[in-house]
């Protein structure tokens, strides 16, 4: 039995294995230097995304941290501030990269499934005469939203959204890492989630089980200076075709797939609500649940020993996610592991 087969990972879309199909298409990509422009596989997988997002550019870039910050870094000067929500992943889990990089100040907002609302946005905006102030020039929201639970922003709030940025000149960024998840749950093009944003950027490396890689896709003067900024970053890439080449498999394949990943949160999400001891505290539109138990590590560590793999988030509560190397056996098998080691707890408070 193979490390795959043996082990439900649930701690995180990110853990996915390159398929076989997938690393075939890795090998026969035509590459070429892509900081020279001249990767055929890199052009075309940037083509693509822009269409996708229906921007003028995009940009292939290693990671959604990068993406991010070259968002950041290409839409304020130092001394600028950022409004985000205070489960954002920059803020959360970017290393303060947009502080001693960009040099801007993190300003975080509330709200339920880490979701902004016009609202939130509106009270946060910081533009005015007073010189004490560090003005706010981009607002940043998260699509799904990880630490929220996988929560979708429908695109009439991203609209609602951009049309406050627009009136204040105020510049709006997605992080889209899992902008597919939304996609395939409600039903929208990913394009219409863009249109409101200035930029967007989503991860091949999530879901869409590629080793690496997202885009940033925006207008061509923001993704020319993105361009600049990645290379000043470290992340020109050189032969990038053969990465570029995996997200055009995992867009051919792996997105209408992401369907069985959101009902197999949801089957596991029912067997769970069964069960006294564990407390549901998030809606699980998509592929990301938490779990609130007594003793989140401790709980971890039971199901690990027998082959269940979940992410303590806090001293309470645990992260599953699922992903395209968790199927219908993985699924049974956390069911079965996790109900009945919930069994023997008594419920968070
Ligand atoms: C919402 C969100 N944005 C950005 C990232 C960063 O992606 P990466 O790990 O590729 O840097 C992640 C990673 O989990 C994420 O969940």
């Amino acid at each position: 039995m193979s490390k795959k087969q043996s082990i439900v990972d649930l701690r995180s879309d990110t853990l996915t294995l390159p398929s076989k199909a997938m690393r075939k298409a890795m090998a026969a990509a035509e590459v070429g230097d892509d900081v020279f422009g001249e990767d055929p596989a890199v052009n075309a997988l940037q083509e693509r995304a822009a269409a996708l997002l229906g921007k003028e550019a995009a940009l292939f870039v290693p990671s959604g941290t990068m993406a991010n910050l070259l968002a950041i870094a290409t839409q304020t000067v130092p001394g600028d501030s950022v409004l985000l929500h205070e489960d954002a992943h920059p803020f959360q889990y970017e290393t303060g990269g947009m502080s001693m990089v960009a040099g801007v100040m993190p300003k975080t907002l509330t709200g339920p499934q880490g979701l902004l609302t016009p609202e939130s946005v509106s009270d946060g905006i910081m533009l005015t005469r007073d010189s004490h102030r560090s003005h706010t020039t981009l607002v940043s929201i998260e699509q799904t939203t990880n630490r929220g639970g996988g929560a979708c922003y429908s695109k009439e709030s991203i609209k609602a959204i951009g049309a406050l940025c627009e009136e204040r000149g105020i510049r709006l960024h997605c992080d889209g890492a899992r902008i597919f998840n939304a996609v395939v749950a409600d039903g929208v093009d990913p394009a219409a989630y863009a249109a409101p944003c200035h930029t967007v950027s989503f991860c091949f490396s999530k879901g869409l089980g590629c080793p690496v890689g997202s885009v940033l896709a925006g207008d061509k003067e923001t993704i020319e200076k993105a361009h600049r900024y990645r290379k000043m970053f470290g992340g020109g890439m050189r032969q990038a075709g053969i990465l570029a080449a995996a997200a055009e498999y995992a867009l051919d394949n792996n997105v209408e797939r992401l369907a069985d990943d959101h009902r197999r949160v949801t089957a596991l999400r029912e067997a769970l609500e069964a069960i006294p001891n564990v407390t549901l505290p998030l809606p699980s539109p998509t592929n990301i649940l938490f779990i609130d138990v007594a003793d989140a590590p401790d709980f971890a560590d039971r199901c690990n020993v027998r082959g269940v793999r979940l992410l303590p988030f806090s001293p309470t509560r645990l992260r599953a996610v699922f992903h395209l190397d968790i199927d219908d056996d993985g699924l049974q098998r956390a069911i079965d592991v996790m109900t009945a080691t919930a069994r023997q707890y008594a419920t968070a408070k």
